[in-house]
């Protein structure tokens, strides 16, 4: 079936670095490794990241890091130091982390017990008289997930095990857990640009004629086609995707909007995939043309340019060993300067959607985040870049955000922080479908 050409060449300008092909219509995702072959590899990257521990400890002044823990009461590090194959901790497991200095040389590290009888306290008491730490953190902080992660029911074991004399010694060291989870591979990227590119492939099918029939499809119906998708395509997520129709009004936080997509409709996605331990968080938009139309308005594409040059100045300006409030705050005010109104709200991802470490705004804190702006970027940490821009659309008569959200990283040989896979520059256009062309309809 032959194509309009100018739908072809924006397809090939808009897909151009992608690994999907499209044969008459459809599309082929390109599968991540077998489950075998990514526990093997996801191992790998957890026995490099592990072995970085003790020069942490180190750093940050400590002689140990003490988590306890319990199946299905686990401290958050478990989920970043579990093997691949291992889900909930088992029974009590104990780990203590050391330096692997003096006493404790050649010993295991961490050095861990699974236990329900109790016979581990002695044990790790005995290992601590033997080892005499002066400071052993453990995760009690109380704003950082991260670093907070200790059970109030372990904590009360802990102390009722080793008594008086250790719990003296123990520290809360935020820093730690933030530094240890936000740590990423140069060897993960290549992953995590597959990754990408299966969640572009799929917005691009999405947002297209295959599943969206204007008029009957509804938002909630392409949420949960992308639910759907994402199981045949062996991905998980954590984050529901939410779809919206872009209007003055709508800004919906943790929902999408609930609307039967109409012809002449802004949409938005705002969604998250999980695979190889790793996440995504995307947010494109689309438009479905109206009757007569064969392209999107201009008025819509300045305002998705407009929201990309504040990707560019938030790419700019962020560097690491700044404070997440300081990137706000020049990014602010570089807007400013260039008559830009709009909201940043970008945040670690990697290990979780929203990761550890400095977050540069909230949809509510626009200008300032007390704790978690005060920290300092990593250069080893993925940002999500996450941010809109306020853009007036003439033929609605209303201001609409433009929002968008990519995920980065920093190339150290440029010296410059980018996106893993690249950014929306078009937006998706939905199109009458064409006679031969097979459909995935939404089933209502
Ligand atoms: C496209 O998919 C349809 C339905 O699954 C199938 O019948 C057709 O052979 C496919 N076309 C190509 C070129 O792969
Ligand atoms: C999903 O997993 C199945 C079963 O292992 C496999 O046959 C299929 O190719 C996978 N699909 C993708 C897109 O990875
Ligand atoms: C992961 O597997 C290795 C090798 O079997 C084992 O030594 C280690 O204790 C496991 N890690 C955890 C946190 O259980
Ligand atoms: C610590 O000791 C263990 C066990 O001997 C070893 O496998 C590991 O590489 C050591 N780590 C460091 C950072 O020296
Ligand atoms: C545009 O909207 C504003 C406020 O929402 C309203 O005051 C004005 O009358 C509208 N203009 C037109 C042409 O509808």
């Amino acid at each position: 079936m032959v194509k309009g050409w100018s739908w072809l060449l924006c397809n090939l300008l808009l897909l151009s670095t992608s690994v999907y092909v499209e044969v008459e219509g459809n599309i082929s995702y390109k599968p991540l490794p077998s489950l075998r072959e990514q526990a093997q590899i996801r191992d790998g990257w957890l026995k490099d990241r592990i072995s970085r521990i003790p020069a942490l400890l180190r750093k940050h002044g400590v002689d140990a890091w003490l988590m306890s823990q319990r199946e299905h009461a686990e401290d958050t590090i478990w989920w970043s130091i579990k093997n691949a194959t291992d889900y909930d901790a088992h029974r009590r497991t104990i780990l203590l982390f050391h330096t692997n200095d003096s006493v404790l040389e050649g010993k295991p590290n961490p050095i861990k017990w699974v236990d329900n009888t109790g016979q581990a306290w002695p044990e790790l008491l005995h290992i601590l008289e033997s080892f005499n730490p002066s400071r052993i953190a453990i995760n009690v902080d109380q704003n950082t997930a991260f670093a907070g992660g200790l059970h109030v029911g372990e904590y009360d074991a802990i102390t009722h095990a080793l008594g008086h004399r250790w719990m003296q010694r123990m520290v809360n060291v935020p820093l730690l857990g933030i530094e240890y989870v936000t740590t990423r591979l140069d060897n993960q990227l290549h992953y995590y640009r597959d990754m990408q590119d299966i969640v572009w492939m799929m917005m691009e099918e999405g947002f297209s004629h295959r599943v969206i029939t204007p008029g009957v499809t509804t938002t909630e119906d392409l949420s949960w086609w992308f639910r759907e998708k994402m199981l045949t395509l062996n991905l998980s997520t954590w984050n529901h995707p939410r779809v919206s129709v872009l209007t003055e009004e709508s800004f919906p936080g943790w929902t999408g909007t609930e609307d039967v997509i109409q012809k002449g409709d802004l949409l938005h996605i705002d969604w998250g995939i999980t695979a190889m331990g790793m996440n995504t968080d995307t947010q494109h938009m689309a438009y479905v043309l109206r009757d007569g139309e064969s392209d999107v308005p201009d008025s819509l594409k300045q305002g998705l340019k407009k929201a990309n040059r504040m990707q560019d100045i938030h790419l700019e300006i962020m560097r690491a060993g700044m404070t997440g409030n300081e990137v706000l705050q020049k990014c602010l005010a570089q807007m400013k300067l260039e008559g830009i109104e709009g909201q940043i709200y970008s945040h670690p991802i990697g290990d979780w959607g929203h990761d550890a470490g400095a977050v540069i705004g909230f949809t509510n804190l626009p200008k300032h985040v007390p704790v978690l702006g005060e920290l300092t970027i990593l250069p080893s940490t993925y940002y999500s870049i996450e941010l809109y821009a306020y853009h007036f659309i003439p033929e609605r008569n209303e201001t609409i955000r433009f929002r968008i959200e990519e995920n980065s990283y920093w190339d150290a040989e440029t010296e410059r922080w980018k996106f893993v896979k690249g950014r929306q520059e078009n937006l998706y256009v939905i199109r009458e479908p064409r006679d031969s062309t097979p459909l995935l309809n939404v089933q209502v």
